[in-house]
Formats: structure tokens, sequence, C-alpha cells
């Protein structure tokens, strides 16, 4: 509530700004927070505490605000470095971006040359840059703020990764595209997340992977807002990769079996693909979403 009580008449302008210099503070305190050990029954009564809805909603904002304030910062720290690659290297969350990226490449059985779209691709469309360039991916980020569009389109520049990523202004409504896409990530951030969902569910073609991050355990979860809907009937889940402690975010991959589009997709699902059950975990490293 005190975490509240400090952000909770701030305007966005004023988180990205951040005069007094106090918000720093703030986004610590809040990730100390999330972290403590806190069982999930004792979780899930804090987060199903109606009383405090407003509050969470607050806060959830909040911290979706100050990460791409952080993300600016970095993206403009990166195109006036002399070393770019070292640059990228030393935002706070590299290494968690490289063990996503990896599950994520592995989840989806990706291969050099796939494509994967990113939704909510930012100031610094970090998972875009780890995955094609730890993997030969070709890359589009969907980002609806043009500044931010137009900073990372920049970023990329310098980090000689334009003719392998693209970034296109507009948001889920711009899909579908020409291109064939192998995987759409959705980022944790990208919103309103029913819309964007329903909207996948008409116009991705059948069997197109999606995948998106999620906090499952303890106060973490306050964060998560993909679980708060049920996902459309169009899309079935076949892989769930829980991290291991002390890490707390999951990978989970869906296909689409969206008959409209492609009346082949239960021939190629029990033909060629394995598709698993939560149950049937990959063993991966610790894994932080970002
Ligand atoms: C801060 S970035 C996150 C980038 C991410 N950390 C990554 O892995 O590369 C999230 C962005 O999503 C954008 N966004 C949110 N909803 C969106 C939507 N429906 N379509 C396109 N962009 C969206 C926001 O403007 C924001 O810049």
């Amino acid at each position: 509530m005190e975490i509240y009580a400090s952000i909770s008449d701030l305007k966005d302008e004023e988180i990205y700004r951040d005069p007094t210099n106090n918000l720093k503070s703030v986004f610590q305190q809040l990730d100390y927070l999330i972290a403590l050990d806190v069982c999930d029954k004792r979780a899930e009564e804090v987060l199903s505490n109606s009383g405090l809805n407003s509050a969470f909603d607050t806060i959830t904002r909040f911290r979706s605000l100050y990460t791409a304030k952080l993300e600016i910062e970095q993206a403009k720290a990166i195109i006036v470095s002399r070393n770019p690659w070292e640059t990228l290297n030393n935002f706070a969350y590299f290494s968690n971006y490289l063990q996503l990226a990896r599950t994520e490449y592995q989840g989806s059985w990706l291969k050099p040359g796939d494509s994967v779209l990113f939704l909510g691709s930012g100031p610094l469309p970090m998972s875009l840059i780890v995955l094609c360039h730890q993997y030969g991916l070709r890359g589009i980020g969907i980002e609806q703020e043009p500044e931010r569009a137009e900073l990372s389109r920049k970023v990329l520049a310098k980090l000689g990764l334009s003719d392998r990523i693209k970034i296109i202004d507009g948001n889920h409504l711009t899909l579908p595209l020409k291109e064939k896409i192998e995987l759409v990530m959705v980022a944790a951030q990208a919103e309103p997340k029913r819309e964007i969902f329903n909207h996948l569910a008409k116009v991705l073609p059948a069997e197109t992977k999606v995948s998106y991050r999620i906090y499952e355990k303890g106060l973490r979860r306050l964060l998560d807002t993909f679980s708060r809907y049920e996902l459309p009937a169009q899309f079935e889940e076949y892989l769930r990769i829980r991290p291991k402690p002390p890490a707390n975010n999951t990978v989970v991959f869906l296909t689409t079996n969206n008959v409209e589009h492609n009346t082949t997709t239960g021939d190629r699902l029990s033909d060629g693909w394995k598709i698993y059950k939560t149950e049937e975990l990959l063993e991966v490293p610790s894994l932080e979403r970002c």
C-alpha cells in the first residue's frame, strides 16, 4: 500500500521523467517485495482480495512504464556508444533475455532462417535482437508508439541488424502480414490482452505458434496480466516450460488450430508434431521475464 500511495497520482510523463529521482527505489522495493518467498496459498489470498484491485492495476501500470523508461535510456546509450554490443551486454537483464531466447527457440522448434514476430517490440527490442543474433532468425517487431519504433530502428542500425529485423509502426490489428511467420511472440506489456488474443485467433493461419511469458509463482503473479483471461478456443497450449527456482517465469507455447484458415491442421498435428502436456516439462535453466 505504501508503494501504491507513492505512485498513485503520477501521470505517465512523470514516471518517464522521474523528476525527484525517487522512482528507482520504488521500482527496486517492488522487485524485492514480489520476490519474497510467499507460499502460493497466501499469495492467492492477497491477490484475490478485490479491495486491492485498483492498487494492483496502478502498480502493474507503473512497472510497465518504468520498464519502458529503462529501455528508452538503454536504447539511447546504445545509439551513442562506441561499442554498441558491449553497451547492450551491460543491460541489467541481458542474461535473462539470453536464457529466454534459448527456451523460446527450443520450445517452438525454430530453425535458422525462420521468421519470428514480436508484438510490442518497444524502444529496445531485446528479445528480437537476441533471438535473431544467436539463432540466425529473421525478425519483425510491431510497436504502437512511433517514437519508440523509430528509436528501435536506430538501435538496430547501430548493431548492424537492420537487414535482419524490421520494425513496423502498428499494433495487433496490423496483423496478419503477407510474410510467413513461424512464431508470434506477445510482449508481457502488450495490451489489451483479450482483444489481442481474440484478434490473433481470427487472423493467424493454422499451425502458427504463439508464445508469451508469465509469472506463476508467489506475488510475482501480480505482474501477470495474461492469466486474467481465458484464451479463445482456436488456441491449443502444446508446451509450458517452467523455470527452476529461484527464477520465476514460465514460457507458454500455443498453436492455432484455426480450421477457417487451413483444414490440414489435424493431419499435421497428429503426423509431425508432439504435443506436450504441461506435466511433460523440459528441463530448462532459470528464467526471468522482462
Ligand atoms: C517496453 S516494450 C517490451 C520489449 C521487450 N522487453 C522485449 O522483450 O524486447 C513493450 C512495448 O509494447 C508496446 N505495446 C503494448 N501493447 C501493444 C500492442 N497492442 N501493439 C503494439 N505494441 C504494443 C508498448 O508501447 C511498449 O513499447
